[in-house]
């Protein structure tokens, strides 16, 4: 028989709200440290192109992020924007963004964060954004979405000529491939919101929506590592999260995959914007490029 005293349960590393607290937990550290760093001189280099950016501190981050993670548990796996995948575990798949919103960051723009989302069997369970310049945690789990740590719901979304929508389209890459259709569409946009935005945070914008501080957003450029938290902590708050598909490749797949989304708090109806995501992605399956 267990003594009372002396037995340990084993710790359910994998329940969503495990995950969540680790996520939280994770999150805060590497944020800290960017914190200490922000606005002071660092090493900035481009990737794919010069829209396309990362500092020193992105690795570093991720370098925080990724063994914290992997100690927990041999049964997780972490893809990072930066370091690709590691761990061999094929329980969890942990997304890492150590810092989305990198060109605001290299800049000094304090409209940025940390972004870690959890996966099983293809299903989100769990997720932490943080914004340490802010100190605000919006995280969630399979019982719901949360605040600094309370409970998150998102307000009804406001009729189009009142609401804000946030967007990164176009693109560079978006108005090379779109041409003036792109240009065309950010103007229906304009015409028909209240405001638009171009934030450079796509996890933070996604928060921003669950908090119900912005009535939408679109993205048209996102990577796992973006949304994957984002998309959960949205759905959780009471708003909704669409995938958009480019290509035939990504849509019978888990939404996160997908490259584009549309984000809308509850109630949002905005046929301007529903028209540009449907001919963004109904032009790009045609054309066979993602
Ligand atoms: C970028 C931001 C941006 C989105 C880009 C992302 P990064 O992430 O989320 O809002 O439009 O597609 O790549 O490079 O700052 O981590
Ligand atoms: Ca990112
Ligand atoms: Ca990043």
């Amino acid at each position: 028989m267990l003594d009372q005293n002396t037995a340990t349960l084993p710790v359910d590393t994998d329940s969503p709200a495990a995950l969540r607290s680790t996520a939280e937990e994770t999150a805060r550290i590497a944020g800290a440290y960017l914190r200490t760093v922000f606005r002071g001189a660092m090493s900035v280099s481009s990737k794919r192109d010069r829209h396309d950016l990362v500092t020193e501190h992105d690795l570093a981050a991720e370098e925080i992020i990724v063994p914290r993670l992997l100690a927990v548990s041999p049964t997780w796996r972490v893809i990072g924007e930066e370091g690709g995948v590691r761990g061999t575990g094929d329980k969890v798949t942990w997304y890492v963004d150590p810092i989305d919103g990198t060109s605001n960051f290299a800049q000094g723009i304090a409209f940025f964060c940390v972004s870690l989302g959890a996966e099983i069997d293809g299903e989100l369970v769990a997720g932490a954004i943080y914004d340490p310049i802010a100190d605000r945690m919006y995280s969630a789990d399979d019982a719901g979405a949360y605040l600094d740590g309370q409970p998150l719901l998102t307000r009804a979304a406001l009729a189009a000529d009142a609401a804000t929508i946030i967007t990164g389209y176009p693109t560079a890459a978006d108005v090379e491939r779109d041409g003036d259709r792109a240009l065309a569409g950010f103007g229906a946009l304009v015409e028909a919101f209240s405001s638009v935005r171009r934030t450079g945070s796509g996890a933070l914008t996604l928060a921003h929506v669950a908090a119900g501080w912005v009535d939408s957003a679109l993205g048209t450029s996102v990577s796992p590592w973006d949304v994957a938290a984002g998309a959960l902590i949205v759905r959780r708050a009471g708003g909704s999260y669409r995938p958009l598909h480019f290509s035939t490749v990504t849509a019978d797949g888990p939404d996160h995959l997908a490259p584009g989304f549309v984000a809308v708090g509850p109630g949002g109806h905005y046929p301007a914007l529903e028209t540009l995501a449907v001919d963004i992605e109904a032009r790009r399956i045609h054309a066979g490029k993602p």
